[in-house]
């Protein structure tokens, strides 16, 4: 299975170029499942809720559209962030778009800093299968809670695909090469780069985006600045294996009697 991430510096409320410069650097994609970064459309660092009921939109809308062409057209599946309407909440999410359209929507469970005041959050977990294999998805700062991983691979994920627009340097280039060592599954983490500017204050993205194997090596790692569209061949059968000796199994082992929930 061919699997990737575009990493790419999206211009801040420039929905229609932001769109065009992803669909340029996607349409002639050979790739089973691609991976873009957080709110890659609308941009991150809002100002107010308004500035951000402004750049949100509906699942499918404009964004998935853009998407689903692409994907009837190569036959790559995307799971791209989104600025998700919906019901007149707004949610910051990840949208995973077939051929046939977007076909599931996970939206983030654990909100960033001021992320609090514009969006809702998501309540639950779950896993899609895709060309037989199973794809969960968690958005960026979910990575630093273990058990948002752990219920993805317990629940059968092979690979988990997270978008991102990381802040803090060098803190989910680490966790997430755990929570996928710990689990035995592959990981995509598709991070942007750049910056933005409101009243005096500077977001600074860490690029840096990776795909991790299950036993926790670095497959890839982009540079902190740049485009790239990257794809490698991975074979999924490898987050299967759960054990770590002939004796240790990550799973089998844990101690649920003694854990505090
Ligand atoms: C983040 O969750 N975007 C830092």
């Amino acid at each position: 299975m061919k699997i990737g991430y575009l990493q790419f510096n999206p211009d801040f409320g420039k929905t229609d170029k932001n769109r065009e410069q992803i669909q340029n650097k996607l349409e002639n994609i050979k790739a089973d499942i691609v991976v873009l970064p957080e709110l890659p459309v609308s941009g991150y660092f809002f100002s107010t809720k308004k500035e951000a009921e402004i750049l949100a939109e509906p699942i499918p809308g404009p964004t998935t559209n853009m998407l689903q062409k692409i994907s009837l057209k190569t036959g790559t599946y995307f799971v791209s962030g989104i600025l998700e309407k919906s019901n007149g909440n707004l949610y910051n999410s990840a949208v995973l778009i077939s051929p046939e359209g977007p076909i599931s929507t996970y939206r983030k469970t654990h909100l960033f800093y001021k992320e609090k005041e514009f969006f809702q959050p998501g309540n639950d977990y779950f896993i899609v299968d895709i060309k037989g294999v199973k794809i969960g998805m968690l958005v960026c700062f979910d990575h630093l809670f273990p058990e948002a991983a752990r219920t993805l691979a317990l629940m059968g994920a092979q690979i988990i695909c997270h978008p991102s627009n990381l802040v803090l340097p060098e803190i989910a280039q680490q966790t997430t090469r755990v929570r996928a060592l710990e689990n035995r599954v592959f990981w995509i983490m598709a991070n942007r780069y750049g910056s933005e500017t409101k009243k005096g204050k500077t977001n600074t993205y860490t690029g840096k985006s990776q795909i991790i194997a299950p036993n926790g090596k670095i497959i890839h790692q982009s540079s902190a600045e740049g485009d790239e569209l990257y794809i490698t061949e991975i074979d999924p059968e490898d987050a299967l294996k759960k054990n770590i000796t002939e004796l240790n199994n990550v799973f089998e082992d844990r101690r649920t009697d003694i854990y505090i929930n």
